[in-house]
């Protein structure tokens, strides 16, 4: 462990998709000399936990919510969740400051503006960090702004979106929250909130980097203090400088890897496995479920499919049975997804294009399948088509439903087709500039020296 010095606070929103890339910048940071405090709001509390590897310590602040509460409350209470959190982040930053290593700054979530509120009456630097892509922020931005109008009715208005520095965007193409007014009434508020007081930040980082979306970042640029410091994915798949840092772990939940997923893909020729994976909130219609498990079956390739356990009475009776017994494809409850986008065995990923999902895929070289649910994902998902062209998107009949033509038209398109060869080599182009990017001297590394030069 490198001397630390500087002390900075990080918090991140408390889900796993926004934790997982402060996790990663956390590890980042204590390795070129800062002390980090990652704080995560609770209705568990838990024991502060030092890493035994990093200079980051992990405490639970509580979040309003009891314990038997389901984590998801969050959503549907935000007053509770914010009053509360509010208070309990003054309390653990007021007594921080008074030991003899005081925090200097915190980096937060936006998705949580009060924090900025509280860090600055308490005299920190402040810094949003934002998980997820410029892609869609700069659509809720521009809604809080007004110089974007959510319309009354989707339907009605079926003009195309136009935003700076961007492609044109079809109702299809925007983050869900921004399609139609009130569908979302509670997440619509939080996602355009961040901005409310984000003019305040001393800086404000991104979980990109400046060659994926340089159009963006640019125009990002020419505006606000943006530094952008990803990809933020384990470094073994990328620059593999923090020889520790091989998943999103800080070692204080000891998860065994299921190897039984990656014996089974070895056992798969080069290219040949379908892997099929939604994140950790989407949940697919019982109907459309089982039209991808349809599909998949349809097109005969092997597959490799992570359900939740709350997901998997959703497929088709006996699927799981047959695949296992005829050794065509495994569903597990969980894998370790980097480990199997960097499976030589791996063909394709379908996806619901989480944002941490795109940049593992793309960080690993695996064209995609986008199945986009809600929130940036159908935003990420025509970048993935039509600016980076690494993978294709199915197409939704009006309700939504994709039919198992189409999954399976999609998939044999990346797996086989000409189109899919083109995406292979694109991905491949990516692959290496994100890791230029995180690598010693490269733009997402040099900005992270620079943050870390401030308090050093
Ligand atoms: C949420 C939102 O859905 C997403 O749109 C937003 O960009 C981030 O927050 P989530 O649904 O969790 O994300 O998806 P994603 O961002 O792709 O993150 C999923 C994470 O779980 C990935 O890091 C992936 O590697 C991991 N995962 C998933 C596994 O390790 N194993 C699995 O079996 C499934």
């Amino acid at each position: 462990m490198s001397e630390a010095s500087g002390h900075v606070l990080v918090f991140p929103y408390p889900f796993q998709g926004h934790i997982n890339p402060m996790i990663q910048l956390s590890k980042r940071l204590s390795k070129k000399g800062l002390t980090v405090t990652l704080i995560i709001a609770s209705n568990n509390h838990r024991e502060p936990y030092t890493s035994d590897v990093y200079s980051i310590t992990v405490h639970t602040i509580y979040d309003g919510f009891l314990s038997h509460e389901h984590p998801q409350t969050k959503f549907n209470e935000p007053q509770r969740f914010i009053s509360s959190t509010t208070r309990s982040l003054t309390d653990f930053i007021s007594r921080d400051k008074l030991t003899s290593n005081p925090p200097k700054a915190l980096i937060y979530d936006p998705f949580m503006p009060f924090a900025l509120d509280v860090a600055k009456e308490l005299g920190l630097y402040v810094v949003a960090y934002s998980t997820q892509p410029w892609l869609a922020s700069l659509v809720y931005y521009h809604i809080n702004e007004g110089t974007y109008d959510v319309p009354d009715d989707r339907h009605e208005n079926p003009t195309l979106a136009s935003f700076p520095a961007f492609p044109l965007l079809s109702q299809n193409d925007l983050p869900s929250f921004a399609r139609e007014k009130g569908s979302y009434p509670l997440l619509f508020e939080l996602v355009v909130s961040q901005f409310s007081n984000l003019r305040r930040a001393d800086l404000i980082l991104c979980n990109t980097f400046d060659q994926l979306e340089p159009k963006v970042v640019k125009w990002m640029s020419d505006q606000w203090p943006v530094k952008n410091i990803g990809p933020m994915v384990p470094s073994k798949f990328l620059d593999n400088r923090l020889l520790e840092d091989k998943d999103y772990d800080l070692g204080d939940f000891k998860t065994e890897p299921d190897e039984s997923v990656l014996r089974w893909l070895a056992s798969k020729p080069a290219k040949s496995v379908v892997y099929v994976a939604f994140g950790t909130l989407a949940a697919l219609s019982d109907k459309q479920m089982k039209e991808t498990a349809a599909a998949i079956r349809q097109t005969g390739y092997s597959f490799l499919w992570s359900v939740r356990d709350s997901e998997r009475s959703k497929l088709p009776s006996g699927f799981v049975e047959e695949a296992l017994e005829k050794d065509y494809g495994l569903v597990a409850k969980w894998v370790p997804q980097l480990e199997v986008l960097s499976h030589d065995s791996t063909g394709c990923f379908v996806t619901h294009c989480g944002w941490n999902s795109t940049l593992e895929a793309l960080c690993l070289g695996v064209p995609l399948v986008g199945m986009p649910q809600w929130t940036d994902q159908p935003t990420n998902a025509k970048f993935i088509e039509d600016v980076w062209k690494i993978g294709v998107r199915v197409k939704a009949d009006e309700e939504g439903f994709v039919s198992k033509e189409e999954i399976a038209r999609c998939i044999v398109e990346v797996m086989d087709g000409e189109k899919g060869e083109e995406m292979r080599k694109n991905v491949e182009k990516l692959k290496v500039l994100a890791r230029e990017a995180i690598s010693e001297g490269g733009t997402s590394d040099k900005n992270i020296d620079e943050f870390v030069a401030l308090w050093t």
